[in-house]
C-alpha cells in the first residue's frame, strides 16, 4: 500500500444506511467502502438530519461554533463525527436547524423571492427550500474542510445538492493556499432533478455575482434569469461523471439531456460514465435477515419457492403457481409506470399474473395503483411507503423484477434482483442497457410504448410456463 494514500472527501444529501430515499443513498453508502478497499482514504459529509439515530450511529460532537457567511450574516453550525457501520470510514455530520426536521427533502419554493429570506430571526424563519438548505450544506462542508484541516486531494460531489462545492473551493483558494490543489469531481445521478434557483441564491450564498463565468453564463426560463445548480456543477468541476456508460452518451442528446446537453457536450473530454455497483454483502440471499429462508446458487430453485409463497401470504395474494412480478421504485414518471398501467389489466385477465409494487412518489401515480389493487385484489398488491424488509422480500420472492423506465441513469434494482435470482424485465436505456442482456440474464425491450412492454412481459410469462426452461 502506498505511504500517502489518496485522500477523497465525498459530500451528498443521502447516505445509506443512515438516510436514504433512492439509489443515490445506496451508492454513497457503498462506493466509499469499495474505494477504501482499493487503498484510498475516504470520508463523507452529510447533513445531520433529525431522522438520523444519534445513538445507533454513535455521533459525537467534533467541533462547535463554526460559522459561514449566509445572507451577509454569520451563521453558526457544528460538526459531529460518526462512522459508516463496521468500517473506519468517517462521516462528518453538519448540524444546523435547517436539517433538524425528519425529512431529507422539504421541497419548498422552487425559486427564491428576492429579499424575503433575511428576516431578523435568521435564514430558517421563513419557508425553507431545499436549494437554501443544500447551498448552506455545501458551504459548510468547505468551511469544515478548512477548519478541520482535512486537506483532501479530491472532493467528490454528488448531484445538484453539492454542485456549488467546486465554486466555493475556487473562492477559498484565493485566500487559502492549501485549497489550490484540491481537485473536484461531480457525479450526475439523475439529470431530472437540477436544483433551479433565482439569482438571489448568490446573495444567500454570499458569492459575488461575477465570480465565475460558469455560474453567470446565461440561463433563462419563463421567470427570467435563473441558476441551475446542476449546470453549475457540470461546468465548474474538474471532472464530471455519471453512473453508467450508456447514460453518459445519451445525455449528450436533446432527448436525454434535460436541457443541459449543450453544457455536457462542452465537457465531453472530461465526462465519463462509470457503472454503479451494489453492495454484495448487504444484498446477499445467503445472509439476508429480512427474507423468509436464506439461499444460495446451490438451492435457489427449491428455496426461492418458499420465499415466493411467503411474499404472497404477507401480500394477501392467493398462493399459487402464477408468475409473480415485483417492482420496487420511486413512483415517478421516469420509472415507466404509465405504460405498465396501460397493459397490466389485459395481462391479468388473460394470464392471472400477480404484481407487487413498493414505493412512494407522485400522488397521482400512487393513487392509480392503489385503485387498481382494489379492483384486482387477487392480482395486485400496492404498498405505498419505504420498507427495507419488504423490498428484500420482493427481490427474493418474485419471479420477475420490472423496470420499464423511460430513462435510467443506472438503476440498482435490476442488479439486486439478479443477485437474488429474480429475472429483470427492463427497457433498453442507460444503466439498464449496460447490465441486462436480452434472453441472457433478463428480458429487454427497446421502444418506450405499451406494445413493446406487453410483448416482452408476454414472452416472460411464456418462458415461466415452460417450467424446465425457467
Ligand atoms: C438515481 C438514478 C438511478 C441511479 C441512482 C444511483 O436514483 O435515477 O438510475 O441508479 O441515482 O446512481
Amino acid at each position: 500500500m502506498p505511504k500517502n494514500k489518496i485522500k477523497i472527501i465525498m459530500a451528498a444529501a443521502e447516505l445509506a444506511p443512515l438516510v436514504k430515499v433512492g439509489g443515490l443513498g445506496d451508492v454513497t453508502g457503498s462506493l466509499p467502502r469499495a474505494l477504501a478497499k482499493l487503498g484510498l482514504d475516504l470520508a463523507i459529509f452529510l447533513p445531520f438530519y433529525g431522522s438520523i439515530d444519534r445513538k445507533k450511529y454513535k455521533a459525537k460532537l467534533l467541533k462547535d461554533f463554526l460559522s459561514i457567511d449566509i445572507s451577509s450574516k454569520q451563521e453558526k453550525f457544528a460538526v459531529y463525527l460518526s462512522h459508516l457501520p463496521e468500517s473506519n470510514i468517517k462521516i462528518f455530520l453538519i448540524s444546523h436547524p435547517l436539517f433538524s426536521g425528519k425529512d431529507i427533502y422539504v421541497a419548498g419554493s422552487r425559486y427564491f423571492k428576492k429579499g424575503n429570506y433575511s428576516s431578523s430571526k435568521g435564514v430558517y424563519s421563513r419557508e425553507i427550500s431545499d436549494i437554501e438548505r443544500f447551498v448552506f450544506f455545501s458551504k459548510a462542508v468547505v468551511e469544515s474542510i478548512r477548519v478541520l484541516k482535512l486537506r483532501p486531494d479530491l472532493i467528490h460531489c454528488h448531484d445538484w445538492h453539492t454542485a456549488l462545492i467546486p465554486t466555493f473551493i475556487d473562492e477559498y483558494s484565493l485566500e487559502h493556499a492549501d485549497f489550490k490543489n484540491i481537485k473536484t469531481i461531480y457525479t450526475i445521478h439523475n439529470l431530472a432533478n437540477q436544483g433551479i434557483a433565482g439569482l438571489d441564491i448568490l446573495d444567500y450564498a454570499s458569492l459575488s455575482h461575477d465570480l465565475t463565468p460558469a455560474i453567470m453564463e446565461d440561463y433563462y426560463d419563463v421567470d427570467g434569469q435563473v441558476m441551475d445548480l446542476m449546470k453549475v456543477g457540470i461546468l465548474s468541476a474538474d471532472y464530471v461523471s455519471t453512473v453508467s456508460p450508456t447514460y453518459s452518451r445519451e445525455i449528450l442528446s436533446k432527448e436525454y439531456g434535460a436541457g443541459l446537453e449543450k453544457y455536457l457536450n462542452r465537457r465531453k473530454k472530461h465526462l465519463v460514465g462509470i457503472l454503479n455497483g451494489i453492495d454484495t454483502d448487504f444484498f446477499n440471499p445467503q445472509k439476508d435477515k429480512y427474507i423468509k429462508k436464506k439461499y444460495s446458487l446451490a438451492n435457489v430453485f427449491s428455496v426461492k419457492k418458499i420465499n415466493k409463497e411467503n411474499l404472497q401470504r404477507i401480500s394477501r395474494l392467493p398462493l399459487g403457481n402464477q408468475p409473480l412480478f415485483g417492482l420496487v421504485s420511486r413512483l415517478v414518471p421516469q420509472k415507466g409506470l404509465d405504460i405498465l398501467l396501460l397493459v397490466i389489466e389485459k395481462l391479468i385477465e388473460k394470464y392471472d399474473l400477480q404484481l407487487i409494487i413498493l414505493g412512494t412518489g407522485k400522488k397521482d401515480i400512487e393513487v392509480s395503483w392503489q385503485n387498481l389493487a382494489k379492483k384486482y385484489p387477487r392480482n395486485i398488491k400496492t404498498n405505498i411507503g419505504f420498507d427495507v424488509a419488504l423490498a428484500q422480500k420482493i427481490y427474493a420472492g418474485a419471479d420477475f423484477f420490472l423496470m420499464p423506465s423511460a430513462f435510467e441513469p443506472c438503476g440498482l434494482g435490476q442488479m439486486i434482483s439478479m443477485r437474488y435470482g429474480t429475472i429483470p424485465i427492463v427497457r433498453q436505456t442507460g444503466g439498464l442497457k449496460d447490465t441486462v442482456k436480452n434472453k441472457k440474464n433478463g428480458f429487454v425491450f427497446k421502444n418506450y410504448d405499451k406494445e413493446s412492454l406487453a410483448k416482452t412481459m408476454l414472452e416472460a410469462i411464456k418462458f415461466y410456463q415452460q417450467k424446465s426452461q425457467f
